[in-house]
């Protein structure tokens, strides 16, 4: 029984120099094998930790140069929305650049506004809400609503409603936080002005204007009193008269008529407290080329340099530097994409590149970066959903994603958080919107 256990024992082993694995060229190609994993293991262990690693953040250079070129126009929406702008479109942009191969719009749909209206006015109040009043919602209908809109939400809710109906009239917010409303057409020409008290969401009539007027601009000047000019009057006729409202006292005073009369003009408040009042129509219908300027402390206006073109239904923008961007507009010879730029150190305008689209009854807005984003407006194509940015620091028009609708007579507002609501206006058709968007 020993002898045979040994000798299976032995058998087995003795076999084994007989299976396969036991050939000398199998061990020798086995142990190769091995060492040539082993080895390559190690070289691919060194070619990724030592040889590759400078090579991927070298090779991540070139797309984090091209997506800070693409911050030119990307990141600048996102970097106003946050606190941290730098952070944002590092971390975020590698992705969008590798995965997709549009760039993404700049604008998105918000909630819609209770009332679609056009010629309607938008002040964003200290809160950061945003404050919708009036406007038409066809050719001879008039509203009295009024709707909050909250950034933080997306959401528009009702706010007591005025006591008059306006269109075509001017909203303009008093350093104590409420928002004094102008004239206008309603239910006929409107003399009355009423305040909005935004901690009670109520409306409260203040005295009359001395004259009715619509189609003129309000202005809050630095000593707070708020400055009205031209306009049309209850007879629909152009006027030059200008008048003050005084907060405290809650009356309205007589101040020097313009020189022109004007309306569809624009009454902009230089760094030094002076206003520019520029273009508008004539008491012909006709677009002028005048600007003047109106000085708070003698009641006074003076003539300054025209502006190369006449112009009606443009906008003007005070740029950080304290120029005025002057953009489109119309006049006899069409719709413009003409720009120029007034500087009050010299009272001179100066002409510099043209917008890619001409268009009036657009919006100008002045982003916290500086640029200028220009929107929509109409032309002789009908109305438009383009939009561009002006850099001030080098002169250039550059073209960003055009808004999800066509607008005339919408408004822009930029919010505390530097994004821009554009609200309602008028579709092709001129149909009345309701919709928001945000840049
Ligand atoms: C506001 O006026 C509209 C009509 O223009 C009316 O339907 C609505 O009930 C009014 N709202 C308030 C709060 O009075
Ligand atoms: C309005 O203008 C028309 C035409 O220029 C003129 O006949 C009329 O007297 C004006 N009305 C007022 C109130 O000035
Ligand atoms: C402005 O318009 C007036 C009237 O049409 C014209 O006489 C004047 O030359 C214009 N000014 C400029 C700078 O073109």
């Amino acid at each position: 029984m020993h002898t045979n256990e040994v000798h299976s024992e032995l058998a087995t082993v003795n076999n084994g120099p007989h299976k396969w694995w036991h050939r000398r060229w199998v061990k020798i190609t086995g142990i190769s094998v091995i060492i040539l994993i082993v080895f390559a293991v190690t070289l691919g262990l060194v070619l990724n930790f030592v040889v590759f690693a400078p090579k991927k953040s070298e090779t991540n250079t070139p797309v984090a140069t091209s997506s800070s070129s693409l911050a030119t126009t990307i990141s600048t929406p996102l970097s106003l929305s946050t606190t941290s702008p730098p952070m944002t479109p590092i971390t975020t942009l590698p992705q969008t650049t590798t995965t997709t191969t549009t760039q993404p719009s700049e604008w998105s749909v918000t909630g819609n506004m209770i009332n679609a209206r056009y010629y309607h006015t938008a002040i964003v109040l200290s809160t950061g809400k945003v404050l919708v009043t009036g406007g038409s919602y066809g050719l001879t209908s008039y509203l009295n609503s009024a709707e909050l809109y909250d950034p933080s939400a997306s959401t528009w809710t009702t706010t007591g409603n005025m006591t008059n109906a306006r269109s075509y009239y001017s909203a303009s917010v008093l350093e104590n936080g409420k928002v004094l409303v102008t004239g206008g057409v309603g239910n006929g020409y409107v003399y009355s002005a009423e305040l909005y008290d935004p901690s009670t969401g109520t409306w409260t009539t203040t005295s009359n204007m001395i004259h009715a007027r619509f189609s003129h601009t309000t202005s809050t000047l630095l000593n707070g009193k708020v400055l009205v000019t031209g306009g049309r009057d209850s007879s629909s006729n152009a006027t030059n008269s200008a008048e003050l409202y005084d907060p405290s006292t809650n009356t309205w005073t007589t101040t020097d008529n313009m020189i022109n009369m004007r309306y569809y003009h624009i009454a902009s408040i230089l760094s030094n407290g002076n206003v520019l009042v520029t273009g508008g129509w004539d008491g012909n219908r006709v677009a002028i080329n005048s600007s003047e300027l109106y000085d708070p402390s003698t009641g006074t206006w003076t003539t300054t340099n025209d502006m190369t073109n006449a112009r009606q239904g443009h906008t003007a923008s005070i740029l950080l530097n304290g120029k005025v961007l002057v953009t489109g507009g119309a006049n006899r010879g069409g719709v413009l994409n003409s720009v120029e730029l007034y500087d009050p150190s010299t009272g001179t305008w100066t002409t510099t590149s043209d917008m890619t689209n001409a268009r009036q009854g657009h919006t100008a807005s002045v982003l916290l970066n500086g640029k200028v984003l220009v929107t929509g407006g109409e032309n002789r194509n009908g109305i438009i959903n383009t939009a561009e940015l002006y850099d001030p620091s080098t002169d250039i028009w550059t073209t960003t994603s055009n808004m999800i609708h066509g607008r005339f007579s919408h408004i822009a507002s930029v919010l505390l958080n530097g994004k821009v609501l554009v609200t309602g206006g008028t579709s092709n058709g001129y149909a009345p919107l309701n919709s928001a968007e945000l840049y």
